[in-house]
């Protein structure tokens, strides 16, 4: 080959041809550990998209199994795919957004990686919103959807009654709030990014909670079908997530999710703090003071040990970290302690009543630990 025969190569392959048009749909597939459900997938999308400009961006969070490698490959021949790939982070909305944040595509759909959701929806969901509908949502609970196939029947149990409360709560009068499966015009998110929560798992019903009076919705069914390959990841966990968003909700989304479960392991710490004190006094006989120290680090031992699986699961500790974490831990609720007897001390003082006192002192200290466990123990 001569010289100018690369030349001329480069010449024809740049501007690269393979850039088609500005897509016009992007489909956000958020995966973990979900290698052995994209090909397939990508087979499905590009035969059932055939005509359409489409994308699709899986959002990996680093899954051990290589999904984000095997999405890049496949990426690396076919330009209808990209692949955000996020380390030292966890979490199906979070993931869902920033895929959807780095579309530019007027229209984005939601969809799982694991085939339960049915691809064939999607040209008909395209077509409602170039109908008019601002959010068109596949539902399992609409005549000629169903649910059966991948849910057991506690979950199906447990879904119905989150549905429905879901439903109270946000007078929305969407079958399926809950779903996995939507389609949206992304200005739609755009314009409430930062409202829309990064934790937890219920980034539609989040979605219907912020913008939900201004869409024009429309809901078409489907079967929910069995997962393809892997497991589930959504567990009781989950049921305790989606709890922590209806209350932060209801308290009008001044206090995070994360500080109401803090304080929620708190608060069952207290409840261990009083069974140790009982048999520490009781049964071992120890003094008052011997008992109540061994209540009080058994409290703390609880809360940290809780705080790891539940509150910052998305940055557990293990090891030498998780021994690090807990000594910072015992030392920081020390010095909320401290915090706590010193502001009660200091209003008790103005003449407030005991109760008053004990309480603002408590939120002091509660507050003090949540600051440094966020900042300082479970660092994201
Ligand atoms: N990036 C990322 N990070 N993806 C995640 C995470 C995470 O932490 N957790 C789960 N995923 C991905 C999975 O890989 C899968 O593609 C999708 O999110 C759904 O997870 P599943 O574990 O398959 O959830 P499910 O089948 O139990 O529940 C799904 O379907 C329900 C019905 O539509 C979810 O979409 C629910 O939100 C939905 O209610
Ligand atoms: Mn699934």
């Amino acid at each position: 080959k001569t010289a100018s025969g690369v030349q001329a190569a480069r010449a024809v392959s740049w501007p690269p041809s393979i850039h088609g048009p500005v897509a016009e749909l992007t489909v956000v597939v958020p995966t973990y550990a979900e290698r052995d459900n994209i090909a397939e997938l990508v087979r499905r999308l590009t035969s059932i998209l055939a005509g359409i400009d489409w994308e699709v961006v899986f959002v990996d969070d680093d899954s051990p199994d290589g999904t984000s490698a095997l999405a890049k490959s496949i990426a690396s021949t076919d330009p209808h795919i990209r692949c955000i790939r996020r380390v030292g982070r966890r979490g199906l909305s979070g993931a869902c957004i920033e895929g959807i944040l780095s579309s530019s595509a007027p229209v984005v759909a939601v969809m799982d990686a694991d085939l339960q959701h049915d691809e064939t929806l999607l040209p008909q969901m395209l077509q409602a919103i170039h109908g008019g509908a601002d959010l068109v949502v596949a539902s399992r609970y609409v005549a000629g959807g169903s649910a059966e196939q991948g849910f057991s029947g506690l979950r199906r149990w447990g879904s119905g009654l989150a549905t429905g409360m879901a439903r109270i709560l946000t007078g929305t009068q969407v079958s399926d709030p809950m779903s996995g499966f939507f389609m949206i015009r992304r200005e739609a998110i755009e314009e409430h990014a930062e409202a829309l929560a990064k934790e937890g798992y219920k980034l539609l019903l989040d979605i219907l909670w912020t913008t939900g009076k201004s869409l024009k919705i429309m809901e078409l069914a489907y079967r929910f079908r069995e997962r393809r390959s892997g497991e589930s990841k959504l567990d009781a966990r989950v049921t305790i997530d989606y709890l922590g968003l209806l209350f932060s909700k209801l308290l009008g989304g001044v206090l995070p999710v994360r500080f109401l479960m803090f304080g929620a392991v708190g608060l069952s710490g207290v409840g261990v703090h009083l069974l140790v004190l009982g048999y520490a006094l009781s049964t071992l006989r120890l003094s008052f003071e011997w008992s109540q120290l061994t209540a009080v680090i058994a409290a703390m031992t609880w809360n940290f040990i809780l705080n790891n699986q539940l509150t910052y699961r998305d940055a557990r500790l293990s090891g030498w970290r998780f021994v690090g974490g807990l000594m910072m831990f015992y030392l920081a609720c020390s010095i909320g302690s401290i915090g706590n007897v010193g502001v009660a001390s200091w209003i008790y003082s103005y003449h407030a009543t005991a109760w008053v006192a004990g309480l603002a002192g408590a939120i002091i200290g509660a507050v003090f630990n949540y600051a440094v466990s966020s900042a300082l123990i479970w660092k994201r």
